[in-house]
């Protein structure tokens, strides 16, 4: 069995006090990574899937900062894990060349996602098929 993470949830430190809350998310502390890019996505509907796609370099943490959803992660190999992003204090890390797919939005859902790299289409794996094939052609060399 394959036990190496496929992805990692991350919780990061709060200074709530009675004006509310803020929660910290600094590149290369709280995440594995320095800061390049962010976006966020909202509006989603619940039977909508997202994502379906492997990144060549960019690593992103997703975090839903508010409402909910759910992250399943393939690594190409017969591995997958499912993450409920439920908190706002709480996010998941998904490192290079694994698949992703983001679902079942609620309806006041706002996906915050930070990645490694500034937006190159060419580094995006659209494919699974194509993905399993690298990954294949990967674990064989
Ligand atoms: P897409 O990657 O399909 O979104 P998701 O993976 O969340 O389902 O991106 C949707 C559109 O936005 C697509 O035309 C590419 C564009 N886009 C950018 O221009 N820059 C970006 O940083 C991202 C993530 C997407």
């Amino acid at each position: 069995m394959n036990v190496i993470p496929l992805a990692q949830m991350l919780e990061f430190s709060q200074k709530g006090d009675e004006r509310g809350h803020l929660v910290i998310v600094e590149g290369e502390k709280d995440i594995p990574f320095a800061i390049k890019r962010i976006f966020y996505i909202y509006g989603s509907d619940k039977d909508v899937i997202r994502g379906q796609h492997a990144n060549k370099q960019s690593e992103f943490v997703l975090i839903n900062v508010a409402g909910t959803s759910k992250v399943k992660v393939k690594d190409g190999k017969g591995n997958e894990s499912i993450f409920c992003l439920n908190r706002p204090y709480t996010g998941v890390y998904l490192p290079r060349m694994v698949w992703k797919e983001m679902y079942d939005f609620s309806e006041d859902s706002v996906l915050l996602c930070v990645a490694s790299t500034a937006y190159d289409p060419s580094e995006y794996i659209r494919n699974y098929d194509e993905f399993v094939r690298i990954i294949s052609e990967r674990t064989e060399s």
